[in-house]
């Protein structure tokens, strides 16, 4: 008898649709295991405005640690109303997110933005603009503003926040990024705002000298206001775009809504300890429990999640069952298609067709077989 690999898999559902999207990916990863022969063993604990109604900590000790023992983490939203517009808030949702990604040293966040063809109308750009859009985003995840020195002064009238970098902290990032430009188009470009900024300048001087390492790849260098203008003038241009947090926090956001599609994009957070994978859409707690949410994203994660696995076979798998679906008009309702689905239809269908691909599927299979580059 052959033993099947057996994978554990954290599952932190979060708040919002994160409950409800987390389910169809975990459906999707059950038929991976099904039809290519493996086992996912998932542990589920709470994060964010869940755990602080249960623990009274967004990152329960417990959490962490089901995260440290598992070998991916499927994360699913966070953040609740409750708490945007209370400032005096000790603790908030999203508290637990920053320290989860500071306590697996989780230093890259990666979120590719592709158009798709049938999708082109719903962007909020012409047709013509976004078309043949396809880049990936590079932000460092655990230092920068997000993590320096903060305080508020004693009266109350005075707050700061600092900015820091070192130059190990730009250069294993930078790594990642020169790496999968030479995966993709060969192009990086460094975002930054060294005509201000001290860090900035550090980034690029510690950018240029590993440019050495990798003479293939043309590296570029902007400036943050103008890569905002161009990301919605010429977003085509970009192939890989490397940045530091809060730059990154900003133009991953601005980049989500060109192709008109924000349900559909996926994030993987790599670095010291185990990854997670997550959609790039917020919890959307208008939309919670009513089965409309698209969880595409999430799905479109757990593809990223068994490739960074090194089952490539079955990241194709899924990102071709969620093409054919989207090619048949077939989504929930904000994609404004043809035949309405809900997110648990989705989630079956999109699992129907990775455990039991069909002719079309199959034959593009094949293709694809042959030239898969791998994300993370
Ligand atoms: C993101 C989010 C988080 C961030 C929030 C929820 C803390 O906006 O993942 O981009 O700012 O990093
Ligand atoms: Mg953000």
């Amino acid at each position: 008898m052959t033993s099947i690999k057996k994978t554990k898999i954290a599952v932190l559902p979060g708040d919002g649709i994160g409950p409800e999207v987390t389910e169809q990916a975990k459906k999707v990863m059950n038929a991976v295991a099904e039809r290519f022969d493996c086992y996912f063993e998932y542990c589920y604990a709470d994060v964010g405005a869940v755990a602080i109604d249960h623990f009274n900590d967004p990152l329960p000790d417990i959490t962490l640690e089901a995260c440290l023992n598992a070998e991916a983490i499927l994360f699913g939203a966070i953040g609740d109303p409750k708490y945007d517009n209370d400032p005096k808030a000790k603790v908030r949702p999203e508290q637990g997110l920053l320290r989860l990604r500071k306590e697996l040293g989780l230093y890259a966040n990666i979120r590719p933005v592709a158009s798709y063809e049938k999708l082109l109308h719903l962007s909020p750009l012409r047709e013509d603009r976004v078309k043949g859009v396809d880049l990936v985003i590079y932000r460092e995840l655990t230092g920068g503003i997000y993590f320096g020195e903060k305080g508020t002064s004693a009266d109350g009238k005075q707050a700061f926040d600092t900015c820091t970098y070192q130059v190990e902290e730009i250069q294993r990032i930078a790594r990642l990024a020169f790496e999968q430009a030479m995966l993709r188009r060969g192009k990086l470009t460094l975002v930054d705002k060294a005509n201000v900024m001290e860090t900035s300048r550090l980034w690029r001087q510690t950018v240029k000298e590993l440019a050495n390492d990798y003479p293939k790849v043309k590296l570029d260098f902007m400036f943050v206001d103008n890569a905002a203008m161009q990301l919605i003038q010429n977003p085509a241009q970009f192939d890989v775009m490397l940045t530091s947090n809060m730059f990154g926090d900003i133009l991953s956001d601005e980049a989500s809504v060109l192709t008109g599609s924000m349900g559909l994009l996926p994030s993987a957070s790599i670095g010291v300890h185990t990854s997670m994978f997550e959609p790039i859409h917020g919890s959307y707690p208008q939309a919670a429990g009513q089965d409309i949410a698209n969880p595409m994203a999430a799905i479109l994660s757990a593809a990223m999640l068994v490739e960074s696995l090194g089952m490539t076979e079955a990241a194709t798998a899924i990102r071709l069952a969620v093409q054919h679906i989207l090619e048949k008009g077939i989504g929930t309702p904000e994609l404004q298609p043809s035949v309405v689905y809900g997110c648990s239809q989705i989630g079956d269908l999109t699992a129907h067709l990775v455990a039991e691909p069909n002719e079309e599927i199959l034959v593009r299979e094949d293709k694809l077989q042959q030239k898969v580059s791998t994300i993370i």
